[in-house]
Protein backbone atom coordinates (compact mmCIF):
# COMPACT_ATOMS: atom_id res chain seq x y z
CA UNK A 1 0.00 0.00 0.00
CA UNK A 2 0.73 3.67 -0.59
CA UNK A 3 0.61 6.53 1.73
CA UNK A 4 1.16 10.02 0.89
CA UNK A 5 1.29 12.67 3.68
CA UNK A 6 0.65 15.75 2.40
CA UNK A 7 1.18 19.61 4.41
CA UNK A 8 2.89 22.39 4.65
CA UNK A 9 6.91 22.74 5.32
CA UNK A 10 7.59 22.29 8.81
CA UNK A 11 4.07 20.00 9.64
CA UNK A 12 6.14 17.36 10.88
CA UNK A 13 5.61 14.76 7.94
CA UNK A 14 9.10 13.77 8.18
CA UNK A 15 9.05 13.09 11.85
CA UNK A 16 6.34 10.84 11.81
CA UNK A 17 7.33 9.06 8.70
CA UNK A 18 10.40 8.02 10.58
CA UNK A 19 8.78 7.08 13.29
CA UNK A 20 6.34 4.59 11.23
CA UNK A 21 8.92 3.18 9.46
CA UNK A 22 11.14 2.64 12.45
CA UNK A 23 7.73 0.33 13.75
CA UNK A 24 7.02 -0.86 10.24
CA UNK A 25 8.42 -2.97 7.55
CA UNK A 26 7.65 -0.11 5.54
CA UNK A 27 10.14 2.93 3.27
CA UNK A 28 10.44 5.99 3.22
CA UNK A 29 10.29 8.12 0.35
CA UNK A 30 10.80 11.67 0.71
CA UNK A 31 11.65 14.21 -2.26
CA UNK A 32 13.46 16.65 -0.09
CA UNK A 33 15.93 13.76 1.26
CA UNK A 34 16.84 12.54 -2.30
CA UNK A 35 17.25 15.97 -3.86
CA UNK A 36 19.87 16.78 -0.46
CA UNK A 37 21.46 13.40 -1.23
CA UNK A 38 21.86 13.93 -4.89
CA UNK A 39 23.09 17.89 -3.79
CA UNK A 40 25.80 16.10 -1.56
CA UNK A 41 26.79 13.75 -4.12
CA UNK A 42 27.27 16.89 -6.50
CA UNK A 43 25.56 14.91 -9.22
CA UNK A 44 23.92 16.79 -12.32
CA UNK A 45 20.46 16.37 -10.50
CA UNK A 46 21.76 17.76 -7.15
CA UNK A 47 23.17 21.14 -8.95
CA UNK A 48 19.92 21.36 -10.87
CA UNK A 49 17.69 20.96 -7.95
CA UNK A 50 19.93 23.54 -5.41
CA UNK A 51 18.62 26.99 -7.20
CA UNK A 52 14.82 25.92 -6.58
CA UNK A 53 15.90 24.61 -3.20
CA UNK A 54 18.07 27.90 -2.04
CA UNK A 55 15.25 30.02 -3.66
CA UNK A 56 12.09 27.90 -2.00
CA UNK A 57 10.76 26.79 -5.30
CA UNK A 58 9.49 23.45 -6.46
CA UNK A 59 12.03 21.66 -8.65
CA UNK A 60 10.34 20.52 -12.13
CA UNK A 61 7.66 18.28 -12.20
CA UNK A 62 9.73 16.08 -15.02
CA UNK A 63 12.71 16.17 -12.86
CA UNK A 64 10.54 15.13 -9.66
CA UNK A 65 8.94 12.28 -11.70
CA UNK A 66 11.95 11.11 -13.17
CA UNK A 67 13.47 10.64 -9.75
CA UNK A 68 10.58 9.28 -8.28
CA UNK A 69 9.69 6.75 -10.85
CA UNK A 70 13.68 5.54 -10.66
CA UNK A 71 13.38 5.32 -7.35
CA UNK A 72 10.59 2.91 -6.92
CA UNK A 73 11.91 0.47 -9.57
CA UNK A 74 14.74 -0.13 -6.19
CA UNK A 75 11.89 -1.13 -4.06
CA UNK A 76 9.92 -4.09 -3.78
CA UNK A 77 6.37 -3.91 -5.25
CA UNK A 78 5.08 -5.65 -2.18
CA UNK A 79 6.63 -2.91 0.15
CA UNK A 80 4.36 -0.19 1.82
CA UNK A 81 5.83 3.05 0.60
CA UNK A 82 5.28 6.35 2.72
CA UNK A 83 5.45 9.21 0.34
CA UNK A 84 6.70 12.28 2.25
CA UNK A 85 6.72 15.79 -0.09
CA UNK A 86 5.61 14.47 -2.95
CA UNK A 87 3.44 14.61 -4.48
CA UNK A 88 3.34 18.45 -4.81
CA UNK A 89 1.67 19.78 -7.52
CA UNK A 90 -1.44 18.16 -9.34
CA UNK A 91 0.48 17.27 -12.66
CA UNK A 92 2.96 15.41 -9.84
CA UNK A 93 -0.21 13.44 -8.08
CA UNK A 94 -1.62 12.74 -11.54
CA UNK A 95 1.50 11.45 -12.63
CA UNK A 96 1.87 9.30 -9.60
CA UNK A 97 -1.77 7.94 -10.07
CA UNK A 98 -0.53 6.66 -13.71
CA UNK A 99 2.78 5.43 -11.76
CA UNK A 100 1.11 3.16 -9.48
CA UNK A 101 -1.06 1.50 -11.39
CA UNK A 102 1.92 0.51 -13.62
CA UNK A 103 3.60 -1.18 -10.96
CA UNK A 104 0.35 -2.74 -9.31
CA UNK A 105 0.39 -0.54 -6.56
CA UNK A 106 -2.63 1.75 -5.41
CA UNK A 107 -2.63 4.85 -2.59
CA UNK A 108 -4.51 3.81 0.20
CA UNK A 109 -4.72 6.93 1.89
CA UNK A 110 -3.71 10.13 2.09
CA UNK A 111 -2.86 11.86 5.47
CA UNK A 112 -3.06 16.04 5.73
CA UNK A 113 -1.09 17.32 8.73
CA UNK A 114 -2.75 20.28 9.36
CA UNK A 115 -0.81 23.24 11.49
CA UNK A 116 -1.21 27.29 11.83
CA UNK A 117 1.63 29.02 10.08
CA UNK A 118 3.00 30.59 13.25
CA UNK A 119 3.92 27.28 14.58
CA UNK A 120 5.47 26.47 11.21
CA UNK A 121 8.04 29.46 11.35
CA UNK A 122 8.78 28.62 14.65
CA UNK A 123 9.35 24.58 14.11
CA UNK A 124 11.55 25.35 10.83
CA UNK A 125 13.47 27.98 12.74
CA UNK A 126 14.49 25.64 15.51
CA UNK A 127 14.57 22.57 13.40
CA UNK A 128 17.98 20.78 13.09
CA UNK A 129 18.57 17.58 10.96
CA UNK A 130 21.35 14.73 10.32
CA UNK A 131 22.84 14.31 7.27
CA UNK A 132 24.02 10.97 8.09
CA UNK A 133 20.81 9.10 9.35
CA UNK A 134 18.29 11.43 8.57
CA UNK A 135 16.88 11.93 12.35
CA UNK A 136 15.51 15.53 12.81
CA UNK A 137 15.70 17.57 16.48
CA UNK A 138 14.68 21.21 17.34
CA UNK A 139 16.13 23.83 19.46
CA UNK A 140 12.86 24.35 21.11
CA UNK A 141 10.98 21.31 21.33
CA UNK A 142 13.24 18.56 20.91
CA UNK A 143 16.78 19.31 21.61
CA UNK A 144 19.60 16.52 21.19
CA UNK A 145 21.65 15.79 24.49
CA UNK A 146 24.43 17.38 23.44
CA UNK A 147 23.99 20.61 21.11
CA UNK A 148 24.82 20.14 17.40
CA UNK A 149 25.48 16.37 17.93
CA UNK A 150 22.86 13.46 16.77
CA UNK A 151 21.56 11.42 19.56
CA UNK A 152 20.96 8.18 17.53
CA UNK A 153 24.50 8.29 15.54
CA UNK A 154 26.73 10.78 16.53
CA UNK A 155 26.80 13.05 13.49
CA UNK A 156 26.71 16.85 13.10
CA UNK A 157 23.57 18.01 12.76
CA UNK A 158 23.12 21.29 10.26
CA UNK A 159 20.37 23.99 10.05
CA UNK A 160 19.02 23.67 6.36
CA UNK A 161 19.58 26.66 4.06
CA UNK A 162 16.25 27.29 3.30
CA UNK A 163 14.73 26.75 6.79
CA UNK A 164 16.05 30.53 6.68
CA UNK A 165 13.01 32.92 7.31
CA UNK A 166 12.49 34.42 3.77
CA UNK A 167 12.68 31.27 2.55
CA UNK A 168 10.31 29.82 4.85
CA UNK A 169 8.06 32.73 3.84
CA UNK A 170 8.53 31.58 0.17
CA UNK A 171 8.03 27.98 0.73
CA UNK A 172 4.81 28.53 2.62
CA UNK A 173 3.73 30.26 -0.24
CA UNK A 174 4.25 28.10 -2.54
CA UNK A 175 2.53 25.64 -0.59
CA UNK A 176 -0.86 27.38 -0.91
CA UNK A 177 -0.36 28.14 -4.96
CA UNK A 178 0.89 24.79 -5.93
CA UNK A 179 0.37 21.66 -3.24
CA UNK A 180 -2.46 22.80 -0.91
CA UNK A 181 -5.33 22.14 -4.59
CA UNK A 182 -3.70 18.93 -4.19
CA UNK A 183 -6.30 18.64 -0.60
CA UNK A 184 -9.20 19.17 -3.07
CA UNK A 185 -7.65 16.41 -5.89
CA UNK A 186 -7.48 13.97 -3.36
CA UNK A 187 -10.96 14.55 -1.54
CA UNK A 188 -12.03 13.70 -5.09
CA UNK A 189 -9.78 10.36 -5.30
CA UNK A 190 -10.69 6.81 -4.14
CA UNK A 191 -8.00 7.07 -1.40
CA UNK A 192 -9.25 7.93 1.86
CA UNK A 193 -8.38 11.45 2.91
CA UNK A 194 -7.79 11.73 7.26
CA UNK A 195 -6.77 15.34 8.37
CA UNK A 196 -4.88 15.56 11.47
CA UNK A 197 -4.27 18.62 13.70
CA UNK A 198 -0.57 18.14 14.03
CA UNK A 199 -0.16 21.41 16.06
CA UNK A 200 -0.22 18.99 19.44
CA UNK A 201 2.70 17.14 20.84
CA UNK A 202 4.25 14.36 18.40
CA UNK A 203 2.96 11.03 20.33
CA UNK A 204 -0.54 12.82 20.19
CA UNK A 205 -0.16 13.29 16.33
CA UNK A 206 1.62 9.97 15.90
CA UNK A 207 -1.03 8.35 17.58
CA UNK A 208 -3.95 9.32 14.90
CA UNK A 209 -1.37 8.84 12.46
CA UNK A 210 -1.11 4.89 13.25
CA UNK A 211 -5.22 5.11 13.25
CA UNK A 212 -5.58 6.80 9.66
CA UNK A 213 -3.47 3.78 8.40
CA UNK A 214 -4.65 1.01 10.12
CA UNK A 215 -7.90 2.12 8.88
CA UNK A 216 -6.10 2.11 5.28
CA UNK A 217 -4.62 -1.36 5.44
CA UNK A 218 -7.90 -2.94 7.05
CA UNK A 219 -9.84 -1.59 4.08
CA UNK A 220 -7.80 -3.18 1.46
CA UNK A 221 -7.65 -6.36 3.44
P1 LIG B 1 11.19 19.03 1.68
O1 LIG B 1 12.44 18.55 2.26
O2 LIG B 1 10.16 18.05 1.25
O3 LIG B 1 10.58 20.11 2.65
P2 LIG B 1 9.05 20.43 3.10
O4 LIG B 1 7.94 19.73 2.45
O5 LIG B 1 9.03 21.88 2.97
O6 LIG B 1 8.94 19.81 4.46
P3 LIG B 1 9.90 19.94 5.63
O7 LIG B 1 10.98 18.91 5.51
O8 LIG B 1 10.35 21.37 5.77
O9 LIG B 1 8.93 19.69 6.88
P4 LIG B 1 8.28 18.38 7.51
O10 LIG B 1 6.81 18.47 7.35
O11 LIG B 1 8.95 17.12 7.04
O12 LIG B 1 8.62 18.66 9.04
P5 LIG B 1 9.65 17.94 10.03
O13 LIG B 1 9.15 16.59 10.39
O14 LIG B 1 11.06 18.06 9.54
O15 LIG B 1 11.49 19.92 0.37
C1 LIG B 1 12.56 20.86 0.34
C2 LIG B 1 12.63 21.46 -1.07
O16 LIG B 1 12.92 20.42 -2.04
C3 LIG B 1 11.35 22.12 -1.58
O17 LIG B 1 11.22 23.46 -1.15
C4 LIG B 1 11.54 22.01 -3.11
O18 LIG B 1 12.46 22.97 -3.58
C5 LIG B 1 12.20 20.64 -3.25
N1 LIG B 1 11.21 19.55 -3.41
C6 LIG B 1 11.03 18.48 -2.57
N2 LIG B 1 10.05 17.67 -3.02
C7 LIG B 1 9.60 18.24 -4.16
C8 LIG B 1 8.58 17.89 -5.08
N3 LIG B 1 7.81 16.78 -4.91
N4 LIG B 1 8.37 18.70 -6.15
C9 LIG B 1 9.12 19.80 -6.36
N5 LIG B 1 10.11 20.20 -5.52
C10 LIG B 1 10.34 19.42 -4.43
O19 LIG B 1 9.45 18.88 11.34
C11 LIG B 1 9.88 20.24 11.30
C12 LIG B 1 10.44 20.60 12.71
O20 LIG B 1 9.37 20.55 13.65
C13 LIG B 1 11.50 19.61 13.22
O21 LIG B 1 12.46 20.33 13.96
C14 LIG B 1 10.72 18.66 14.16
O22 LIG B 1 11.53 18.16 15.21
C15 LIG B 1 9.64 19.60 14.69
N6 LIG B 1 8.37 18.92 14.97
C16 LIG B 1 7.73 18.02 14.17
N7 LIG B 1 6.56 17.64 14.73
C17 LIG B 1 6.45 18.34 15.92
C18 LIG B 1 5.45 18.40 16.95
N8 LIG B 1 4.31 17.66 16.89
N9 LIG B 1 5.66 19.22 18.01
C19 LIG B 1 6.81 19.99 18.08
N10 LIG B 1 7.79 19.97 17.14
C20 LIG B 1 7.61 19.16 16.06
Amino acid sequence: MVVVLLGPPGAGKGTQALRMIDERSAVHVSTGDLLRAARRKGTELGRLAQGYMDRGELVPDSVILDLVKAHLETIDAETDVFFDGFPRTTDQATSLDGVLKDTGRAIGTVVLFDVPDDTLLKRLSGRRSCPDCGSVYNTFFSPTAVEHVCDRCGGALVHRKDDEPETVARRLQVYQAETAPLIDFYQAHPASVTRIAADRDVGDVYADFCDAVDAAFRDVS
